[in-house]
């Protein structure tokens, strides 16, 4: 069974006093029963580890270079990341590939860096608004999961995350049986990828999850967990998703 994820994308958003949101998830999930994982600013990412101590939230990036180092203004290489305190890095979502052009070959490379810095990869795919009118939501997330996901993956440390681009921030949601048919298309891939590892890979829904719709979410078949945006930033909101998950 693929264990089950929480993961919080705070994107460009957070500053020293975010950190009270750490806080106040500690406080209400003490023994939490699945991974929690928050990925805020490149900026917050030593404080937060430092802030967290022992308690069991990992912490991660929101995307790395594929080279250890060199003249890459802006960049951050895994290896800084992990040194950072990271565990985890997110790479390819959709606003990287949209801002920054990043392509599923150049998303297969960060991964294989990611994976060589020790650090978990959630790999994001998912379909544009345009793709989805056009029936094609099928062929582009197997594409970019086969294009994008290393040959010499480490298939404990792999984490993917489907994420309709028009579902993000915009309160859409697919229906549940079509989450389930590109849950479950994934589901496939990661076995002929990666044999019987693929099936313990956990598979993550994010876009426009809330408290209100979370628990209908996690009921779907092979839906392990969820990558979070804005519902993510504050405590209050967050921590109901984080229980609906436990309960599922
Ligand atoms: P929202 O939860 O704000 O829709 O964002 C989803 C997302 O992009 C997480 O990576």
């Amino acid at each position: 069974m693929p264990r089950k994820i929480a993961a919080g994308n705070w994107k460009m958003h957070g500053d020293s006093a975010s950190l009270a949101e750490i806080d106040a998830l500690i406080a209400t999930h003490p023994t939490p029963a699945v991974e929690i994982v928050i990925c805020p600013p490149a900026t917050l990412i030593h404080r937060m580890v430092c802030h967290i101590g022992a308690h069991p939230i990992a912490v991660g990036g929101q995307t790395c270079h594929a080279a250890v180092k060199g003249a890459h203004t802006g960049d951050i290489a895994a290896p800084m990341l992990a040194e950072a305190g990271a565990t985890h890095v997110i790479l390819g979502h959709s606003e990287r590939r949209t801002d920054h052009g990043e392509s599923d070959v150049i998303i297969c490379a960060q991964a294989r860096a990611a994976f060589a810095a020790g650090l978990s990869v959630i790999l994001c795919v998912g379909e544009t608004e345009a793709q989805y009118t056009a029936r094609q939501t099928q062929a582009i997330v197997a594409a970019q999961l086969t294009q994008s996901l290393p040959q010499d993956a480490t298939p404990t440390r792999l984490v993917i995350a489907y994420e309709p681009v028009w579902a993000i921030g915009t309160g859409l949601v697919p229906q549940n049986h079509e989450i389930a048919a590109v849950h479950g298309a994934i589901r496939g891939i990661l076995h002929e990828r990666l044999g019987a590892a693929g099936a313990a890979v956990p598979i993550l829904y994010g876009g426009s999850v809330k408290p209100e719709n979370a628990a209908m979410i996690f009921g779907i078949a092979n839906v392990d967990g969820a990558l979070v945006g804005g519902a993510s930033l504050s405590a209050a909101a967050f921590s109901p998703i984080i229980h609906a998950l436990e309960n599922a």
